[in-house]
């Protein structure tokens, strides 16, 4: 891989719906970096760190934090959750790790307790997007409105309380409201949905909030992360002219973005190179090389939203959505791939194999084939044709594979800009409208299956497998370079092209 040693900033960016390997991309690539920079989305994403032999579900500290010679950064795009935060830390503490490579952006974004609340109570009410419930979509909200809260503010408590009083009472409007409409429809409230989070305490009967609690509560936690806090912003621009390396760690997924993803079944943040380029203190122009990151021949979504791929369609999206892992093991756990009767049961047996559960809420991971439209207009989107396949070997065992090239359009007229879309029609450019995708069916090309592919190390070994290099061959075909295939969860099951 010539490119790593002539390049300063590299960024791995998700080219789907998220959960596709960034976090072992990100590990991989931390040895060349000097510094790691995380740059969007929040407690949202979740990745696993290994501290000795036991291992952890973080979601705010970044993937490179257990080397100690790497700076590692939460940069002022990402949405804090100051108690995940310090929770996530104090794990580390009491393994050892006092985290003194941390640095925290002083324009990060503060998640509070009230854009959780509004974020849950939004969600039981309003369309569902399938929300991880981490507050989000309040939380970017409330930055555009003007009304956020950034790290810096914990800093200084008469500011901080200044603008928990002013910030704070539309919020409050909007949850009485919400209030009245739970208790008559949904038999619950507030203060229940408050006491499952554990924050029973901060209840007001009068104001939803206890605002002293709030302010007394979080001024506490930026304290303790208060000697992290820098101009992390400042920090990468002098680390991009000292020529130190720089690797950015993208967070959810092209197709999860706002600005470019299915809205509105998308995260709040914008997932592409642009935002995560932004959020580190960056502009898009200063990076030099961003992989793509592919799952494949297979690919996933959790949550709710279109995904023309799936395996089984709504019926495994309806069995994703009110399933859970142990409930599929019971059922399913005895079959394999050739056992499994349709695609429905196969999309079971890789979500099995695959362990596609998420990390942040155990949901069951909807599963798909591999979907090319969507891959080449995250190509265009985030202005780059390298992509890194991941997570191969899970298809070991797979007879056949499937990888969608097209769409078949089967809905009613759609109007998109000067094009009209009528039944039937064949669709080549991916178009991100959720109203559009649902009625896109895929249109495939079959491959045959490679077998067991954990063990190999080497281009030369890939292409004596012929339907692996088939596969791969088929791929760059589609304007696709391919910078490396992980085959195996190991840091050494990666093999550089
Ligand atoms: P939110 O970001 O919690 O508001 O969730 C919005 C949508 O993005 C939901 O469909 C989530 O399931 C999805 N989402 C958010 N974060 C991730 C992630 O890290 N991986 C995959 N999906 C995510």
């Amino acid at each position: 891989m010539k490119w790593l040693n002539e390049i300063q900033v590299l960024a791995i960016v998700c080219a789907q719906w998220g959960d596709s390997g960034k976090g072992k991309l990100v590990d991989y690539f931390s040895t060349w970096a000097d510094i790691i920079v995380r740059g969007t989305g929040g407690a949202n994403a979740g990745h696993t760190i290994c501290v000795g032999d036991q291992q952890f579900i973080f979601h705010l500290v970044p993937c490179g934090i257990l080397n100690p010679d790497k700076i590692n950064i939460i940069g002022n795009g990402v949405a804090i959750d100051p108690k995940m935060l310090c929770e996530e830390l104090n794990i580390l503490a009491d393994k050892g790790n006092a985290c003194n490579n941390l640095y925290i952006s002083n324009n990060a974004k503060v998640v509070l307790l009230s854009h959780i609340v509004l974020d849950i109570v939004r969600e039981r009410f309003k369309g569902r997007v399938g929300s991880t419930g981490r507050g989000m979509s309040p939380v970017y909200e409330a930055h555009v409105g003007r009304k956020g809260f950034v790290i810096n503010d914990l800093l200084n408590p008469k500011i901080f309380e200044d603008k928990l009083e002013r910030n704070l009472t539309e919020t409050i409007m909007l949850l009485q409201a919400y209030q009245r409409e739970l208790l008559n429809k949904h038999d619950t409230d507030i203060r229940r949905i408050m006491e499952e989070l554990g924050y029973a305490d901060f209840y007001s009967d009068t104001d939803i909030f206890d605002i002293q609690k709030m302010l007394q509560y979080y001024l506490n936690l930026g304290g303790k992360l208060a000697s992290m806090v820098v101009d992390t912003d400042l920090m990468v621009q002098e680390a991009l002219r000292n020529g130190e390396k720089i690797l950015l760690e993208g967070s959810q997924g092209t197709l999860l973005s706002i600005e470019d993803g299915t809205r509105p079944f998308v995260t709040s943040s914008d997932s592409t190179i642009h935002g995560l380029a932004r959020g580190a203190g960056l502009s898009a122009g200063d990076v030099n090389h961003t992989v793509l990151v592919v799952k494949a021949p297979y690919m996933t979504r959790v949550g709710d939203g279109p995904f023309p791929t799936e395996m089984g369609g709504t019926q495994s999206a309806n069995w994703c959505r009110t399933m859970d892992k142990e409930a599929e093991l019971r059922k399913f756990g005895h079959l394999d791939f050739v056992t499994a009767a349709n695609e429905l049961e196969l999309g079971v047996v890789i979500r099995i194999t695959g362990g596609e559960t998420g990390a942040t809420t155990g949901r069951l991971r909807r599963v798909g084939w591999l979907d090319l439209v969507a891959a080449r207009y995250a190509m265009r989107v985030n202005r780059t044709q390298h992509i890194a396949l991941m997570k191969l070997d899970v298809l070991d065992g797979c007879p056949q594979i499937k990888i969608c090239i097209a769409y078949r359009y089967e809905g009613p007229d759609f109007r998109y800009g000067s094009r009209i879309f009528r039944n039937g029609d064949k669709v080549t450019d991916f178009i991100p409208a959720s109203e559009f995708l649902k009625y896109c069916k895929p249109i495939y090309e079959e491959l045959g299956g490679y077998g067991d592919i954990s063990q190999m190390k080497s281009v030369e070994e890939m292409s004596r497998n012929e339907p692996l290099h088939d596969f791969l061959q088929f791929i760059e075909n589609q304007g696709f370079t391919i910078d490396l295939v992980s085959n195996g969860p190991d840091r050494n099951q990666t093999i550089l092209c």
